[in-house]
């Protein structure tokens, strides 16, 4: 497998610049106190409030081949394909209400935050972390037993990358192809929208 570290403009922590996202994955099982290290990174997380809104579902092929469908099962057709070699499976979701019963205005970005913690931890053991929004929400609603108040908002594959050769032609190219980013200066303002920081 190539190198996959993001030629970033300025130094970040090696597990950032190690973060990517794979389609091809090694069949070899993510064990168990690995898993939990990529899970308890989410755990720690930010949250608005200290809610910790999430909530992770997780088929492992190894440990509960029948969990692991059922997650595939609720993909795109597109990352059904590629994901189905990869030997976890998870679904985040968040919860839509706080603790008092009010809407929670942050509850996706809490989530998200979550989940990048996670992709950045399994980056640093090794592991890849691909978050998808290519799957079916009603699809994962009724396979998985979400309640009502809960929302699936990405799936993801975790596991060990695989060489791009695994794939058929047209992904193996994306898989190799230079990562690329927007220029800082199209994302990142002084305090006022537009001008230079
Ligand atoms: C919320 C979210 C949804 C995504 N959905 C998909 C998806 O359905 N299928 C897919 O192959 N990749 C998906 N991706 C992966 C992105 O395409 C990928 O993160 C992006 O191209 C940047 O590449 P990198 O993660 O390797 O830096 C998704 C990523 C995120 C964060």
């Amino acid at each position: 497998m190539s190198d996959r570290s993001a030629p970033t403009d300025h130094p970040v922590l090696p597990a950032i610049a190690a973060r990517w996202s794979p389609r091809s994955y090694l069949p070899e099982a993510v064990d168990d106190a690995t898993l939990r290290q990529v899970l308890e990174a989410g755990r720690w997380a930010a949250s608005a409030y200290n809610e910790q809104p999430w909530a992770y579902l997780v088929g492992r092929k190894d440990a509960d081949a029948a969990g692991h469908e059922r997650i595939l099962s609720c993909l795109v057709e597109f990352n059904q394909g590629w994901a189905k070699a990869a030997p976890v499976l998870m679904v985040a979701c968040f919860r839509q209400n706080n603790a008092k019963g009010q809407p929670n205005r942050w509850a996706a970005y809490d989530a998200g935050q979550a989940s990048s913690a996670m992709a950045i931890q399994a980056a640093a053991l090794g592991l890849q972390l691909h978050q998808m929004a290519g799957f079916d929400a009603a699809k994962a609603r009724a396979a998985l037993a979400l309640p009502d108040d809960v929302e699936p908002i990405a799936a993801m594959a975790l596991g060990k990358p695989g060489p791009a050769s695994a794939l058929p032609e047209a992904l193996a190219a994306r898989e190799v192809a230079p990562r690329a980013r927007k220029p800082a200066a199209e994302i990142v303002f002084g305090a006022g929208w537009g001008t230079a920081l």
